[in-house]
């Protein structure tokens, strides 16, 4: 196919040439974004004379014509063209003529380009922000749910403090208003026009690079033409939030995994959001959860991969800023769909919670608590902590647990003890007790519901 580019050289290359060079298999997703930037270029060009204004209407009316028949499926991407930018261009002048050669004035590729990605990823942000809210909404509603259910919560996997599971899922949602946090602050400093840098230093034609970027919607204008047409921060950082909203789903992957495990069972997943193995007719696994840790992997993969292709890359553009859009679009479809299936396999959910409570029951976890029961009493920690450990010891030597330990065992370790003690070391008082602001209390646990609420309104 003769080339938009012939001129110097006639344009015409090795077929493998071509098939290495091109990128329209992957950046034809962007086509609407290249049209509708196309159309805010138009009107530029009309506004400021630099074509007439009928020009201008024409170049308009036909981008909506070919914006229209590819969203209808009556026009198709023709993968000879090199990329998106091309076809779109080649198609316009096969339809106008002559006018259609005009558009292309006082821009190059290269700011087209940056302007399609940014158009593109701040649109994939919004995407992704609202499933984060959706996913927030469904942890927390399991959390309201769940919200007396007491279990043991970890540290080194180790039984330790009793918890609601309320107040568990609701650190997922913290980290999850933090992953929608970043998000933000990525859109920001995406939504900033590159448009006009032209090719790397400007143009010679009076254009007006701050009306095509408020018509497409920015919010300022990138200042320098060469870091304009070079800078790809902002897929790195949206490659970056999205790396660690995937951490935070591999993590929760990790316990819902471990949870509906037979030795845990303090989960039970939905039939529709697991699978059974294809040999042991036992089985019901947590696929679900698996592939979005699996899939965690992939993301922070996409998002070395764009770093070390900038890494010292010279300004302004190179060939091998064309290696963005796979990684960045990867990642962006494939946190979407993490996402999604996280929501319905979290909304469907059941804990057992008569599970979680043996579980705390057994696993001494209100050895804490008691220690603190004889601080109360004047003992210093220390000391109140040596005797806590040495009844639970007493207790794995009688085979006991400390809420069935006699009252006169007590008192060999201690002559502060008394009948109160029980209550004390109840979990559901251990749990009440800690009414510190952010800890595990029911109250607590209901603050946080409120306060996440709020901000994903
Ligand atoms: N397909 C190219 C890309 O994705 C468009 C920019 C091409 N610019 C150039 N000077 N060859 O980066």
């Amino acid at each position: 196919m003769a080339k938009m580019w012939a001129g110097r050289t006639d344009g015409t290359t090795e077929k493998i040439a071509d098939d290495f060079n091109s990128s329209i298999r992957f950046d034809c997703r962007m086509y609407r974004e290249d049209i509708t930037g196309s159309m805010a270029h138009a009107a530029m060009l009309g506004a400021k004379g630099i074509i007439s204004p009928a020009d201008a209407d024409t170049l308009i009316a036909g981008l909506e014509d070919i914006l229209h028949d590819l969203d209808s499926g009556a026009l198709a991407i023709d993968e000879e063209c090199e990329d998106i930018h091309m076809f779109v261009e080649q198609v316009l002048t096969a339809r106008l003529g002559d006018v259609g050669k005009k558009l292309h004035t006082a821009r190059s590729r290269n700011d087209q380009v940056a302007l399609d990605v940014r158009m593109y990823l701040r649109r994939e942000c919004d995407g992704i922000t609202d499933r984060v809210k959706r996913l927030i909404a469904a942890v927390t509603d399991k959390a309201e749910e769940y919200k007396e259910a007491i279990l043991p919560g970890y540290t080194h996997l180790q039984r330790a403090q009793p918890i609601l599971f309320g107040h568990h899922l609701m650190a997922y949602a913290m980290m999850l208003l933090r992953d929608l946090d970043r998000l933000s602050d990525c859109r920001r400093r995406t939504n900033v026009s590159p448009i006009g840098c032209c090719a790397l230093a400007g143009t010679t034609y009076d254009t007006d690079r701050r009306f095509e970027a408020e018509k497409l919607g920015f919010d300022d204008i990138c200042l320098n033409s060469l870091d304009g047409v070079s800078d790809r921060d902002f897929c790195v950082e949206l490659m970056s939030a999205l790396s660690l909203l995937m951490m935070h789903l591999s993590r929760f992957s990790e316990e819902i995994i471990l949870w509906s495990s037979w030795e845990f069972k303090f989960v039970e997943l939905s039939d529709a959001y697991t699978t059974g193995s294809s040999i042991m007719p036992q089985k019901k696994n947590p696929d679900m959860a698996e592939l979005v840790r699996g899939k965690t992997g992939r993301v922070y993969g996409d998002l070395m991969a764009l770093l070390t292709t900038l890494k010292g890359l010279p300004l302004a553009y190179n060939k091998d800023m064309q290696e963005d859009k796979e990684s960045v679009f990867d990642a962006c479809d494939t946190v979407k769909m993490c996402l999604d299936v996280f929501v319905g396999m979290i909304a469907t959910m059941r804990a057992n919670t008569d599970n979680m409570k043996t579980a705390a029951q057994r696993g001494f976890i209100n050895a804490t608590d008691l220690a603190d029961y004889l601080v109360k009493k004047g003992l210093p920690f220390r000391s109140a902590y040596k005797i806590a450990g040495q009844l639970v010891a007493r207790c794995l030597a009688d085979g006991t647990v400390l809420e069935a330990l006699p009252l006169a065992t007590y008192r060999e370790f201690s002559d502060l003890f008394d009948e109160d003690l029980y209550g004390e070391i109840d979990l559901v008082t251990c749990v009440e007790k800690r009414r510190s602001e952010g800890g595990t209390s029911r109250a607590s646990v209901e603050a946080q519901i409120q306060f996440v609420r709020e901000k994903i309104g």
